[in-house]
C-alpha cells in the first residue's frame, strides 16, 4: 500500500472510532472525507463549533496530533445529546458561540494565528448557522476551509406541515454561499452531510451581508433544552407517521424516496429517537402525552 494509501485507511478508521468509540454525530465515511480534506491545508489551527460529547475532537486530535485544537460548545445546548463532555486534550470554550465574548475569548487563544479549518456543527438554525458564519469565518486564513454539519435538506423539513418540525436550516445557507464549494453526503442521505467552502475574499465579503443578520433575536428565544428536545420528537413522530401513511409525501423526497419507503429509514429514525432520548428518566416519560411517550418507548424497544 501506498504512504497516501495507508493515511487514508488511517483516517477513514479514525472517523469510525470516532463515531462508534468517542460518539461522534457524524457519519463515518463524511467525517473520513472531512478529515482528509483538511488535512490537504495541513492544519496547524483548528477550531470547531458545537462540540457535544466531544467525538469530533477526538478525530481532530487522533488525525492532527501536532496541531492546536478548539471547541466552543454550549454544555448541554440546541442539538445536544445531553451527554457530558470529553475534550480529548482539545481546549474547550464552554459558551454561547454567539456571545461576543466567547469571539474575545476564541481570539485570546488564536494569540494572531489565524485557523486553518473551522468546522461549525452548534446551533443549526439558520440564524444560529448564520451567525456563526459571520462571527468567525473572518479567523480563517484564505485559503483555509469554513465546514459545515448538516447541509442536507433535512427530511422533517419536507415531510411535515406542523410548526414543530426540525429547525435545522443550515442547507439554507449553505445554498446561499458563494466560492469554491464541496459536499460529502453519505448515505442515508435524509440527514447529516458535510459541506466545505474555500476561504477566499468573496466568502468574507459574505460574512459582512446585512440580509444574514435577520432573525438574530429568535437566537435567545429558542427555549428551554428540554422543550426543544420534545419539539423535535413531536415532529419526528409525526413524519414517521405521516410518511408511513401516505406515500405522495414520500415521494416529494425525488431520489430518497425508496430509502424513505424502506424499512432501513424506520430503523434509523427509530435509532435517532432512541439516542436523543437516551437520557429521559422514568420520570420525565410519565410527564409525557401518552403518544409521545409510546413512540419513544417502541422505538427504544425496536432499537435495544
Ligand atoms: C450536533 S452537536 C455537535 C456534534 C459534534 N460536533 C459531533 O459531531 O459529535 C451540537 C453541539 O452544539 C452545542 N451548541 C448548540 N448551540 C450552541 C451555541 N449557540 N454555542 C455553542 N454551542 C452550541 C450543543 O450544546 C451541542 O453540544
Amino acid at each position: 500500500m501506498t504512504a497516501d494509501g495507508l493515511r487514508s485507511y488511517e483516517l477513514k478508521l479514525l472517523a469510525k472510532q470516532a463515531v462508534t468509540v468517542a460518539g461522534a454525530l457524524q457519519k463515518p465515511v463524511e467525517l473520513a472525507g472531512l478529515l482528509a480534506r483538511a488535512e490537504s491545508v495541513r492544519p496547524s489551527v483548528i477550531v470547531e463549533i458545537g462540540s457535544d460529547v466531544g467525538g469530533t475532537l477526538y478525530a481532530w486530535r487522533a488525525a492532527f496530533a501536532t496541531a492546536h485544537v478548539a471547541g466552543i460548545s454550549l454544555p448541554f445546548g440546541s442539538y445536544s445529546t445531553l451527554a457530558p463532555l470529553n475534550a480529548h486534550g482539545a481546549t474547550v470554550i464552554e459558551a454561547d458561540s454567539h456571545d461576543p465574548e466567547t469571539r474575545s475569548r476564541l481570539v485570546s487563544w488564536l494569540a494572531g494565528k489565524p485557523i486553518d479549518v473551522l468546522f461549525i456543527d452548534g446551533d443549526h438554525s439558520y440564524e444560529g448557522v448564520s451567525l456563526d458564519f459571520e462571527m468567525y469565518a473572518p479567523l480563517v486564513r484564505i485559503g483555509g476551509l469554513v465546514c459545515f454539519h448538516d447541509i442536507v435538506l433535512h427530511f422533517l423539513h419536507a415531510v411535515t406541515l406542523s410548526p414543530f418540525v426540525s429547525t435545522v436550516g443550515v442547507h439554507r445557507l449553505w445554498r446561499e454561499l458563494p466560492g469554491r464549494k464541496h459536499e460529502l453526503v453519505g448515505e442515508p442521505s435524509w440527514w447529516g452531510g458535510i459541506g466545505i467552502v474555500e476561504v477566499s475574499a468573496e466568502v468574507i465579503e459574505e460574512t459582512r451581508a446585512p440580509k444574514l443578520r435577520v432573525g438574530q433575536g429568535m437566537l435567545h428565544e429558542a427555549g428551554d433544552i428540554y422543550q426543544q428536545n420534545v419539539r423535535e420528537l413531536f415532529g419526528m413522530v409525526d413524519a414517521m407517521r405521516r410518511y408511513g401513511l401516505n406515500a405522495d409525501l414520500a415521494r416529494r423526497f425525488g431520489d430518497d424516496a425508496t430509502a424513505m419507503q424502506s424499512d432501513k429509514l424506520r430503523q434509523e429514525a427509530r435509532y435517532v429517537i432512541s439516542r436523543m432520548t437516551r437520557r429521559l428518566t422514568v420520570e420525565d416519560l410519565a410527564a409525557m402525552p401518552e403518544a409521545l411517550r409510546s413512540a419513544i418507548e417502541e422505538a427504544r424497544e425496536v432499537v435495544k
